[in-house]
């Protein structure tokens, strides 16, 4: 079955106003104070911008991948969780947290994969392969979560999947085609992919590699696994943004040249501050520029976003996760097994390749 790609919503790039040292602190110091009086901690990916994340870090709150922001979301007593981020990681802190008000600085902020696994077409899918097991990626609305039997991140993605096929399970795996693409080399397991891609990694270009470590013979490549396969087969580590960033921090190269969003060099260069840290071209033949490395929907939340979302009515609903209640039971199966299978890798490491 195919689903035409359409692009469309893609947010056109704004200049974003830039603000005077004097006007971001302020910002900054309003903000601080809104936290307070909302009894609200700030939720932040590693692509969003450095100010934010340095922003998150400052007032308590957390910057982290996808699995890490879940978590958070859900042990954090805070009544009201604002989530820097892309729309579907304040849908996932809603439907382990309920009881919280989520808010966002945008509901807009979409992301390429959760667009081109629209519902209704992922579940049709689903239907006529009834004999295989459901392993959707985070990267999905609540809705495919809901019709899912496994949620899963990148930084654990390989594991779940080793652990299925040990058990003789058949794979559906959505929406990105080439993280599926990477799993099913990796594990052998027996995988039907939906194909969906994210706009970010899918511009990553081979030859442009091949020609930038010429120039950089002793650099590392690190490269996320929603990359294409050719610049994956170029990567000595390969891995979520949590373990590039450690891979970044541990490997004894000084240079390192890396192919995911450009923004989680502020986290990169606070670890290993002495790196240089180079960003993988997109650019060159078939080049498409939809992000250069950076994800437009991601560069949506910006303090000025922030302050407004954190001083709106807590009613308002243009601003608030909402989740229909039947859709956000069914999704927390999914994502409830995989923070217990989470847990317990991180109890035995061992349990699973
Ligand atoms: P992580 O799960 O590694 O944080 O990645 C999320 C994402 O959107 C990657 O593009
Ligand atoms: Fe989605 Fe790609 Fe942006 Fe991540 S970087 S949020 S996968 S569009």
């Amino acid at each position: 079955m195919l689903f035409k790609k359409n692009f469309s919503t893609l947010p056109i790039k704004k200049k974003v106003q830039v603000l005077t040292t004097k006007e971001n602190s302020t910002l900054v110091d309003k903000i601080k104070n809104q936290l307070l009086v909302r009894n609200a901690v700030i939720i932040a990916h590693y692509y969003t911008d450095p100010e934010i994340q340095a922003l998150a870090e400052m007032t308590g709150g957390c910057v982290s991948d996808s699995l890490e922001m879940a978590k958070f979301g859900s042990c954090y007593p805070a009544t009201t969780l604002l989530v820097a981020g892309v729309r579907f990681m304040g849908e996932t802190a809603k439907i382990l947290s309920p009881e919280k008000t989520v808010i966002m600085p945008t509901l807009k902020a979409e992301c390429s994969l959760d667009l081109g696994c629209p519902y209704e077409a992922f579940s049709s899918f689903c239907d006529e392969h009834p004999e295989r097991t459901v392993v959707v990626y985070a990267n999905t609305s609540a809705a495919v979560k809901s019709r899912a039997d496994w949620v899963v991140t990148s930084s654990i993605a390989v594991k779940l999947i080793y652990y299925l096929d040990s058990l003789g399970k058949k794979i559906i795996w959505a929406p990105d085609r080439n993280l599926g693409r990477y799993i099913k080399n990796k594990t052998g397991a027996d995988i039907l992919c939906w194909h969906s891609t994210c706009i970010v990694h899918d511009e990553f270009k081979t030859q442009a590699l091949k020609n930038m470590k010429k120039l950089y013979p002793d650099a590392a490549i690190l490269v996320h696994p929603e990359s294409p396969q050719q610049v994956v087969e170029l990567a000595d580590v390969v891995g979520s943004t949590s373990q590039l960033i450690n891979a970044a921090k541990n490997m004894l190269q000084n240079t390192i040249i890396v192919a995911t969003d450009r923004n989680i060099f502020y986290k990169m260069q606070q670890l290993c501050p002495d790196k240089q840290l180079l960003i993988a071209p997109t650019a060159g033949e078939g080049a498409t520029c939809h992000s250069c490395a950076s994800c437009p929907w991601m560069a949506m939340n910006n303090l000025k976003a922030i302050y407004e979302v954190l001083t709106k009515n807590s009613q308002n609903n243009n601003y608030q996760i909402q989740i229909d209640e039947i859709v956000r039971q069914k999704a927390l199966v999914p994502l409830n097994r995989m923070l217990s299978f989470a847990a317990s890798i991180d109890r035995n490491p061992k349990i699973v390749r």
